[in-house]
């Protein structure tokens, strides 16, 4: 059995004493691609932030490569390897690529950074393009590109492809999978586009109204999207 990364139980998290996700169960392994779906507003990105602590869980156990995620562990998670990809895309407009990059490699190395201009040849073009002229694609590409130098063993990424064409998540989606299949990185991503999410995903979460409301091997899901249209209608329907 593969290395359990993350490890969440009965999470509960909220906003001023609201809960606005109850009672999650996830567990992310090496090597494994797990994406999380559901309509907006669903608690997708509460549960992330969640699981990494930057909001505190009030009722439940959780833990990353480990250590308990609360808040004031940010630094001991991304040490420990816990990338998170905000839905902002975590990138410095005034800066250029290659300035991200040197950023994130103080702590890499020049292999690691040719192997991820490989994954990302595009970036190659762009090394000194400040972040702020480039396309969303290309922003998306490079948020992710600066987080993989640093090898992460958990990477995170919330709604990859906000206002990017799917053409784009087509392109990005396989490459983060192999790279997960070749160095037993786990991948929890949050995506608006469920079918190209599930074509690159080894299992799937759905949540509706702060719950999970279907669980699945993303094969199962793509096979049969009836049922993940009832998830997601469900969801809607007891608001
Ligand atoms: N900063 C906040 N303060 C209060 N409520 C929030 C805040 N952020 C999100 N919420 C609420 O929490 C619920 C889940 O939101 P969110 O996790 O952002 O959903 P998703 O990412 O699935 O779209 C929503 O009802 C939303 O209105
Ligand atoms: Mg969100």
């Amino acid at each position: 059995m593969a290395e359990l990364l993350i490890e969440a139980e009965g999470l509960t998290v909220g906003y001023g004493g609201v809960s606005a996700v109850r009672d999650v169960d996830l567990r992310l392994h090496a090597g494994e691609v797990l994406t999380l779906l559901g309509a907006n507003g669903a608690g997708k990105t509460t549960t992330l932030l969640g699981l990494v602590g930057i909001l505190p869980h009030t009722a439940g156990l959780v833990r990353c490569l480990g250590i308990e995620s609360r808040p004031g562990r940010s630094a001991a998670l991304a040490r420990a390897g816990v990338a998170l990809i905000p839905d902002d895309r975590g990138i410095f407009p005034e800066l250029t690529v290659d300035e991200h990059f040197r950023l994130a490699s103080r702590r890499s190395s020049r292999q690691r950074r040719d192997l991820v201009l490989e994954y990302f040849p595009a970036l190659r073009d762009l090394l000194g393009r400040r972040a702020a002229l480039l396309s969303g694609g290309e922003q998306q590409m490079l948020g992710i590109a600066k987080s993989l130098m640093l090898s992460p063993r958990v990477l995170i990424i919330d709604e990859m492809s906000l206002g990017l064409a799917p053409i784009i998540v087509q392109q990005i989606l396989p490459k983060i999978r192999d790279l997960a299949k070749e160095e037993g990185m786990g991948v929890l991503l949050v995506e608006q586009h469920a079918q190209l999410a599930l074509a690159a995903s080894d299992r799937a979460m759905v949540l509706g109204r702060g719950e999970v409301v279907l669980e699945d091997d993303a094969a199962s899901l793509l096979a049969d999207q009836s049922r993940l249209e009832a998830a997601y209608f469900g969801g809607e329907e007891q608001r």
